[in-house]
């Protein structure tokens, strides 16, 4: 039988009865267990054998396990967009080729940074974002819904994205052919680059599978017009997406590639 982790849910110190009651509901619903903060005198000394999630004033909702700390922060996605509105180019915008109305299948939500950004260019289009690891799904959708955005296109970015919690394999199942018109996969890398600080925070509670030849597959089936990965050169994955017919669209760094499958 796998043996559960237990979950623990508190607040920062001093915490407000609001936080609290957020607290309460949020570990009621999920099945957690809720502890008062006075109750856990060192959250380090409880997060090798349990995740425990804290809320608080300034970083909303964070969940803890292995000596790290996971938090939703839209940083990356406002420095890429400051960016594109200085003409640089965005590779993954670029290779995803949206118009305003495209819909998008974001297959590996992760920190909700690509979903965020590829949903601001989409007036009337929408992002429909999938994770499979259940702490990384709680604390970005609990992110996105009520970080204090001073951006107005991060506000409308953030309403057009839908979050579902499961893995790609299981939702591909039920979808008809041509569901979205871009599907999108940035699995984690193999062979981490230890330079990249955010994704290393995801590293503890993120599914790090990466997708088979038949997930492929269904994703092309999903697509009305193109499937695109993010995937690192000397992962093996970057030989299989070329072996069935994706072909290089653009380079981001030495090793890091953005792989594009046409279905039109
Ligand atoms: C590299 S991260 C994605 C980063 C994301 N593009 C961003 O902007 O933050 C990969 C994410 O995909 C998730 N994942 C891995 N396998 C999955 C699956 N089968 N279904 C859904 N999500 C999956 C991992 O848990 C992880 O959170």
């Amino acid at each position: 039988m796998v043996s559960r982790k237990r979950v623990f849910v508190t607040t920062s110190h001093g915490a407000g009865k609001d936080h609290k009651e957020k607290a309460k509901a949020f570990a009621s619903e999920h099945g957690y267990d809720y502890v008062s903060r006075q109750k856990i005198e060192d959250i380090s000394r409880l997060v090798n054998d349990a995740y425990v999630y804290v809320f608080s004033k300034n970083r909303i909702l964070s969940v803890f396990h292995e000596g790290t700390e996971l938090f939703f922060h839209p940083s990356v996605a406002k420095i890429r967009m400051l960016n594109i509105q200085h003409g640089q180019p965005d590779h993954l915008i670029s290779s995803l080729s949206l118009d305003s109305t495209t819909t998008v299948l974001d297959t590996t939500l992760g920190l909700g940074t690509e979903a965020l950004l590829i949903a601001a260019f989409l007036e009337s289009g929408s992002v429909t974002a999938l994770e499979k690891s259940e702490h990384v799904y709680n604390v970005v959708r609990i992110g996105l819904e009520y970080y204090p955005y001073r951006n107005r296109w991060m506000v409308e970015a953030a309403s057009r994205i839908k979050l579902v919690r499961s893995s790609y394999k299981e939702y591909f199942a039920d979808r008809e052919d041509a569901s979205y018109d871009v599907v999108y996969c940035d699995p984690m890398f193999e062979k981490p680059k230890m330079r990249s600080s955010s994704i290393n925070a995801l590293r503890p509670f993120a599914s790090s599978h990466p997708p088979s030849e038949s997930d492929i597959v269904q994703m092309k089936r999903i697509a009305r017009k193109r499937v695109v990965f993010k995937v690192r050169e000397t992962d093996r994955l970057f030989e299989t997406l070329l072996s069935i017919g994706f072909e290089y669209e653009r380079r981001t760094s030495n090793d890091i590639f953005f792989l594009v499958a046409e279905n039109t």
